[in-house]
């Protein structure tokens, strides 16, 4: 079996944020979120990825490279012709995929358990398709499968009219048969191969299509809320601290914190866990947490933060206030303004900004 990553696309939900980062590096507790699902496909005892990426894409081949890091023989496939839809990921690849099983995973989705079940079942049940669901309160964003007994009769993607609080995650397993499926179906109206449609089509054509429902939470990261969301489930599993940078006898730790190497937290920092702070970092004058996520190179000064991402290299120095629920791009600067009056400022603001509060 192979597995082929989706991680092509624009990210449009995420702009500004995408504008200068691609969605699937976009760092989940300082880690590059295509990691996630990099780290599930290897634990799964794939040996073979391939990652769908947009025409001209090389960050994700630079920081990926060739899958050593995670004992996989990874190639990048570039999607001819754009961001044409999901099925249109792996007609694409067709070439690539051959005649073997296909483990289809969407680079934007994270989850907390392994999926070694799902593999289980698929080969256990002898089937041609598998589909991993989830329970959600917005089905309607989501390819949402009509269950009738205990078979799925039809997908369809993003109903107004949801008939199930299921949704179709994006992690499927496939016989040799998808690449029929994907080969046959039509745009929909959006001018797009879907992912759901080819469900449709295995059913309606006969192959076995089964499912299961995940255990632990997934999240699809598609929207600022849903990386935070993700970030804050990330950090609520790390069990253990680890502290390697340098901390000041006044600083006081609740909850589990991870502390980068070379960066110096003092006078009189509470860090209320669960936190990350990558390397190099200066933190002073603050409370930082819960849910926070802070990058390599940054500074915090005099500034609380709450459920938060701040990228590479930015700076927040004296927004009184305190930030809550944002994300921060690379190398912002983020300072106070006398005349702000007080309460938290939300900021969703990308690279390279700079914001006087
Ligand atoms: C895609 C699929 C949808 C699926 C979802 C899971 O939607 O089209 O069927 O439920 O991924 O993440 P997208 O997130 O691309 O809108």
């Amino acid at each position: 079996m192979k597995a082929l990553i989706a991680a092509g696309g624009h990210g449009t939900r995420l702009r500004p944020i995408t504008y200068s980062i691609n969605k699937h590096l976009f760092p989940i507790a300082n880690k590059p979120m295509i990691f996630y699902a990099l780290e599930r496909i290897s634990e799964a005892g794939i040996k073979e990825a391939g990652i769908n990426i947009n025409k001209g894409e090389t960050e994700i081949q630079r920081l990926v490279g060739k899958g050593d890091k995670w004992g996989l023989k990874i190639t990048y496939i570039e999607q001819e012709g754009g961001a044409l839809g999901l099925a249109h990921v792996i007609k694409n690849a067709k070439n690539w995929i051959g005649r073997d099983e296909l483990l289809f995973y969407l680079g934007d989705n994270i989850i907390s358990t392994s999926i070694k079940g799902l593999m289980d079942k698929f080969r256990r049940d002898k089937l041609d398709c598998l589909l991993a669901l989830s329970r959600v309160s917005d089905p309607e964003r989501f390819g949402v499968p009509i269950i009738k007994g205990k078979r799925i009769i039809r997908v369809e993607e993003k109903p107004k009219s949801p008939q199930s609080d299921f949704a179709v995650t994006g992690i499927y397993v496939y016989s040799n048969k998808i690449i029929q499926a994907v080969g046959k179906i039509k745009p929909s109206a959006r001018g797009e191969l879907e992912i759901s449609d080819a469900h449709t089509y295995l059913i309606e054509h006969g192959a076995k299509v089964g499912y299961e429902e995940i255990t632990g939470w997934w999240k699809d990261t598609g929207k600022p809320k849903d990386l935070l969301e993700g970030n804050a489930l990330v950090l609520a599993g790390i069990e253990q601290s680890r502290i390697r940078g340098l901390v000041g006898r006044d600083v006081e730790i609740q909850g589990t914190a991870v502390i980068g190497e070379g960066t110096k937290i003092s006078q009189g920092v509470v860090i209320k866990g669960p936190v990350i702070i990558g390397a190099n970092c200066r933190i002073e004058k603050a409370i930082i947490g819960p849910n926070v996520s802070v990058a390599r190179d940054c500074e915090v000064k005099e500034t609380n933060l709450k459920n938060t991402i701040i990228c590479q290299g930015s700076r927040v120095i004296g927004c009184k206030k305190g930030i809550a629920r944002s994300l921060i791009g690379r190398d912002c600067l983020i300072t106070a303004e006398d005349s702000t009056k007080p309460r938290g400022h939300r900021l969703i603001i990308g690279d390279k900004a700079e914001v006087e509060l």
